[in-house]
């Protein structure tokens, strides 16, 4: 069914089609239930306190303004990010600003958070029937510079609290000048010291605990890494999100090497996942990441599970596999957690064989 919507949204110039299924899809909740999110596995996981149905997530950027919220979720997804919202209303980049690159499964984007604002995503959230958990991804302002950018994220926080289920930081995004500096030591320690305080403010004001996780690039050298993860555990960041799109232009064509932007799809996919495992080797069991970047099948999601991710997010394979793909990745889910609970058990029973052996 997907192949065939596929091939009449992909003569459309890509915004126009992104836009027409959105509101294609926030006007038929019920039939995509029926189609596709009854089919999704029931695969109970705990991410940072929130109990959540199945470990597959929207990323963040498919529907920035909250527009669709029902929709999305009625598709299966076990939670929905929305965003990257900023403060105030923005146009974002001149267009065109999406590109398709059908040969590799990918795309390029140069968006550079175009959005309504806090306010009007806000209002579109507080509207929304259903309970999927809501993750909100806020950024700065183009226009703000950067020694006031701390600000801006402290605004959208403040909008944001009292709907979100969580809340992302998003320092990652290749489209707004000067956004990934924030992922250096410094600017990284300022801006989680002041958001962290934000939050516990709220939460005892509002006696609601809202977890905060934090998006990353995935072109960040060794040392870079290192110091993200050793700020993440001294902040006590909630999550990790890994990773947003890539500067790289690995695997495409000669054609968009001057093409600016993030890609994202199957180029990006080793990347990512080899963040993921460097950042698990860090962050241990202390903070869970989301893994996120090229998962377009089963087996993108078991890499990305075994290599230590706790949950997952699709922008770019659902654009290219369709809905199928949320039920394709929660059944990798349910075999990835039943492979940890059979060798949890195992370790278990060699233990205490062990401890009789050895008369204890
Ligand atoms: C994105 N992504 C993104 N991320 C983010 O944190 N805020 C945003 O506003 C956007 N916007 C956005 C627009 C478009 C058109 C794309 C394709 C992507 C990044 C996205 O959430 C995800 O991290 C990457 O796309 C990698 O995952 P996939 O697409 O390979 O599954």
């Amino acid at each position: 069914m997907y192949a065939f919507a596929r091939s009449a949204l992909f003569a459309l110039e890509p915004e126009t089609a992104h836009d027409v299924t959105l509101r294609t899809l926030a006007h038929s909740a019920a039939i995509a239930r029926r189609v596709y999110g009854r089919k999704v596995a029931h695969v109970p996981v705990d991410l940072m306190g929130l109990q959540l149905p199945n470990p597959i997530g929207l990323a963040a950027g498919l529907d920035k303004d909250g527009r669709c919220i029902d929709g999305l979720a009625a598709l299966g997804f076990g939670f929905v990010e929305v965003g990257t919202v900023t403060p105030e209303p923005q146009a974002g980049n001149a267009r065109p600003r999406l590109f398709r690159l059908p040969a590799q499964r990918a795309l390029l984007n140069r968006m550079g958070f175009n959005n309504d604002g806090v306010a009007a995503l806000v209002e579109r959230a507080k509207r929304r029937r259903g309970t999927t958990a809501l993750g909100i991804n806020i950024g700065k302002n183009a226009t703000t510079p950067a020694e006031r950018a701390v600000d801006d994220y402290l605004k959208a926080l403040d909008g944001v609290y009292a709907i979100a289920d969580y809340i992302t930081i998003n320092i990652s995004s290749p489209n707004t000048k000067g956004l990934r500096d924030m992922q250096s030591r410094d600017s990284l320690d300022g801006l989680l010291a002041a958001v962290r305080e934000a939050r516990d403010h709220r939460a005892e004001a509002d006696g609601r605990y809202v977890p905060l996780a934090v998006k990353i690039a995935p072109d960040l050298d060794a040392a870079q890494l290192d110091a993200i993860a050793e700020r993440l555990l001294y902040h006590r960041i909630d999550g990790v999100i890994a990773t947003n799109t890539t500067i790289a232009r690995d695997g495409v064509d000669l054609r968009w090497t001057n093409e600016a932007g993030g890609l994202s799809g199957v180029p990006l996919r080793a990347r990512s996942t080899a963040m993921i495992a460097a950042l698990h080797e860090r962050l241990g069991s202390a903070i869970p990441i989301i893994g996120v970047g090229g998962i377009q099948s089963a087996r993108d999601a078991r890499d990305k599970l075994e290599a230590g991710a706790t949950a997952l997010q699709c922008y770019t394979g659902l654009i290219y596999q369709g809905p199928r793909l949320i039920a394709d990745c929660a059944r990798a889910a349910a075999l990835v957690q039943a492979g940890q609970r059979a060798r949890t058990l195992k370790n278990v029973v060699t233990r205490d064989r062990a401890r009789v052996s050895a008369g204890r």
